[in-house]
């Protein structure tokens, strides 16, 4: 199906975001590394895509995450950490990183009300200053007054302040600005971009000490070094992001929920032109060059270096799932049979049970969607017995 044409409106905005990475690029004397690219594509104030104001979330948007399909998925992560805020008690946070729409805080908070679990704050961590006004408002229309005056946002970390409670990310990891590496005659390279007439192209530069230790250590878990030519996405920066987003956090259980693979499937020999790709229109575009700032750009998840970035910020490893185990480990033939009771008519019924496949078969979210946990003094293994994945780490 042919992408559909864009208006002159979007066509300017994109103009004007394009304009501004050339003279990022010029000022960079003729290149920038790819992460700088994809980091204004998505966040440049006011033009990057998630700071603009284009719909995104949705039917109507250009993809839908989980929590858009329905409450279902946000109401089990609800059942999942409900144990850990329970244990940490008076004083507990719910941090949400990256809070789209605002669908996942609404259904969650309402979940984790009606099981008596909901703490005295619920902080969500949003970068975007147009995504942070949308979550507001609909925080404001859609939750009961005493429930929304717990909501607060942040547009960084918690910083130096103490802290316990929950972290929580569902499709943020495939969101942050992403190097790329490539192999040269055993030589680790970093892709950069620079520009070519209105648009731009790949060019090459040699990587920078953490990047070339950082490709050195994936080949040494691998056991074989890359090939020449091997190209793909790694977030040397990861466990730094963990530890940044994490802050001061005391006690609790953190949970990211993405699309991705451990890191043996990830860097595949055959998967040698990386994983990264956008979205626009619910269209899956190969040209991350194209439409700049009108659609979205990621790249899928190592749940080999979550896991090594998590365990080194000092929790524990609690365990990994596809989504549609997590979902299933967590409650969701309950929750369904739950909203089915109340459901109103056969169409209503009809949309809960689609809304389970979509979130759990393979052919859908269920197995390119994993969960993964961290706990640290707090219960959270229980929320992964549905189906361990830990092995093929
Ligand atoms: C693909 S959306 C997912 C939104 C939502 N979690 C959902 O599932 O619908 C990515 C979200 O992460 C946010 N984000 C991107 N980089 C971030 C960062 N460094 N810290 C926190 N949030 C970030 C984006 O602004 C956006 O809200």
């Amino acid at each position: 199906m042919p992408l559909p044409p864009l208006d002159p409106a979007a066509q300017a905005h994109s103009d004007r975001l394009r304009q501004l990475i050339h003279a990022v690029i010029a000022d960079a004397g003729g290149a920038i590394p790819f992460s700088r690219f994809m980091e204004l594509a998505l966040y440049a104030p006011g033009l990057g895509y998630y700071s603009a104001g284009s719909t995104k979330f949705g039917r109507a948007g250009d993809f839908v995450t989980a929590p858009e399909l329905g409450s279902l998925f946000a109401e089990c992560v609800a059942e999942a950490l409900a144990p850990p805020l329970r244990t940490v008690g008076e004083g507990a946070v719910f941090l949400e990183i990256g809070g789209g729409s605002g669908a996942f805080a609404e259904a969650a908070i309402l979940h984790l009300d009606a099981l008596g679990a909901m703490p005295a704050r619920y902080a969500i961590l949003e970068p975007s200053a147009d995504l942070r006004e949308r979550q507001r408002e609909r925080l404001r229309e859609r939750l009961p007054e005493a429930l929304n005056a717990r909501v607060e946002w942040l547009d960084r970390p918690l910083g130096e302040e103490e802290w316990s409670g929950v972290l929580f990310a569902n499709e943020v990891i495939d969101a942050l600005p992403t190097p790329r590496f490539v192999i040269r005659g055993g030589e680790v390279r970093e892709e950069g971009v620079a520009s070519a007439g209105d648009g731009f192209r790949v060019v090459e530069v040699p990587a920078d000490a953490l990047m070339e230790a950082a490709v050195r250590h994936v080949e040494r878990d691998l056991g074989v070094p890359f090939a020449d030519g091997y190209r793909s996405e790694l977030l040397p920066q990861l466990p730094y992001w963990i530890q940044a987003v994490m802050g001061r956090m005391q006690s609790g259980a953190m949970l990211f929920i993405d699309y991705g693979h451990p890191r043996r499937e990830y860097y595949a020999p055959t998967r040698d032109r990386g994983t990264l790709r956008a979205f626009h229109r619910h269209h899956v575009v190969d040209d991350v060059f194209a439409r700049v700032g009108l659609q979205d750009i990621t790249a899928s998840v190592d749940f080999t270096a979550l896991a090594e970035a998590g365990t080194g910020a000092g929790f524990e490893f609690a365990g990994y799932n596809s989504q549609a185990a997590f979902l299933i480990g967590n409650g969701l033939q309950q929750r369904l049979e739950a909203q089915e009771a109340r459901a109103s008519n056969d169409t209503a019924r009809f949309a809960l049970r689609r809304q389970v496949q979509q979130l759990t078969l393979p052919s859908a979210m269920g197995e390119r969607f994993q969960a993964m946990g961290f706990e640290r003094g707090v219960p959270f293994e229980a929320a992964f017995l549905g189906g361990d994945l830990s092995f093929r780490l």
